[in-house]
């Protein structure tokens, strides 16, 4: 006698809705907290002109050259010249359209070409220019906001990392940014001044800005710039750790360094960027290595997610935590 005669009809009925209950219980489980690979990234420092810019713009050739899918964002509220630097000439539209509705996302994305390296493993670099208009975002009502931020989630299906070049100071239009930030680089340069003002944007950002215990690897992370050796950026990252460590009981962890490499210089004249002209210069091997530090503890298994507040995941929750943090009432400046 064949075995499915011996079945219990039941049995089977049984078993289907049980399989059935376990698909439901999973969909459910999903749509509460889709599976996010995207990682957020804000690049910051206390004072202006530290390489944010370029750092923001080489650091996403060099993770396509790691096979990964960039948006860079430019997010500087005050000076929005990501596009100029990139040497994207006469960039229609910026996220300004976006919030009124007047173009999609696909129209204001520019992308790259990147290197052979990056095409042949899938990277790519797209920008999404200027910073002006992401400041209106607090005069949206409900309806608008939602509109915008589901446009804006179209960036999660595009992109590995979203790295935003959030601007200089202490400020809540710079601060915002790390507190809505997975990950937050802060830049620093040698420069005393510099150093100083790093260590008042840690102060500044307080507590949030640190994963929970056990996971500061992904808070917040210093890049020392214009660095004349690795030996220097060490004992600038270990002064600012020191610190930070003394008088505010948790430190940065020490990312990396790029050198001071007159090649930044020319290429910004030329407005290129230099990692996509000289990737083998030594201002670009420093960046490719912070790219690949970045990615190694973004993919490691030890990596662990910093809590942030709001059920919202992904891009969603980044763009809604940035528009709460942004015009809330109490003012840090
Ligand atoms: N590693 C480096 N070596 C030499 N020059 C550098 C280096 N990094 C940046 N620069 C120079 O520093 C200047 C400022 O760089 P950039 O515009 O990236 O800084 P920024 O922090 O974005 O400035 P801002 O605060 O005004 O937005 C540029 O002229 C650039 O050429
Ligand atoms: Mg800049």
């Amino acid at each position: 006698m064949p075995r499915y005669d011996k079945f219990n009809p039941d049995q089977a009925g049984e078993l289907r809705r049980m399989v059935i209950d376990n698909i439901e219980k999973k969909k459910a489980e999903q749509a509460k907290s889709p599976p996010q690979k995207l990682h957020i990234l804000s690049i910051l420092s206390g004072k202006g002109g530290v390489g944010k810019s370029n750092i923001a713009a080489a650091l996403s050739f060099a993770l396509a050259d790691f096979g990964k899918r960039v948006v860079l964002i430019d997010a500087d509220l005050g000076m929005a010249n990501l596009d100029i630097l990139c040497g994207v000439r006469n960039a229609r539209y910026n996220i300004a359209h976006l919030i009124e509705g007047s173009r999609s996302l696909s129209e204001i994305l520019v992308h790259f070409k990147t290197s052979e390296r990056a095409t042949s493993l899938n990277g790519a670099v797209s920008l999404l220019p200027g910073g002006y208009g992401i400041k209106e975002i607090a005069d949206l009502d409900e309806l608008a906001m939602e509109r915008l931020f589901d446009a804006l989630s179209g960036l999660e299906e595009l992109s590995d990392y979203l790295i935003m070049d959030a601007g200089a100071g202490i400020h809540k239009g710079v601060l915002s940014f790390a507190y809505a930030s997975e990950i937050t680089l802060l830049i620093t340069t040698p420069e005393p001044t510099s150093i100083r003002d790093a260590y008042g944007v840690i102060k500044s950002l307080g507590t949030s800005a640190w994963q929970a215990e056990g996971n500061a690897a992904s808070g917040l992370m210093l890049i020392v710039n214009m660095a004349s050796s690795s030996r220097e950026a060490q004992e600038v990252a270990e002064r600012i750790r020191l610190a930070s460590m003394q008088f505010l009981g948790n430190a940065p962890v020490y990312l990396g360094y790029v050198l001071k490499d007159d090649i930044i210089n020319r290429s910004v004249k030329n407005c290129r960027i230099f990692y996509r002209t000289d990737p083998e210069s030594s201002a670009g091997i420093c960046v490719r290595n912070l790219a690949g530090d970045l990615i190694r503890i973004c993919d490691g298994t030890d990596f662990k997610r910093k809590e942030l507040p709001g059920e919202k995941k992904g891009v969603r929750g980044f763009f809604s935590r940035l528009a709460k943090s942004l015009f809330s009432e109490s003012d840090n400046t």
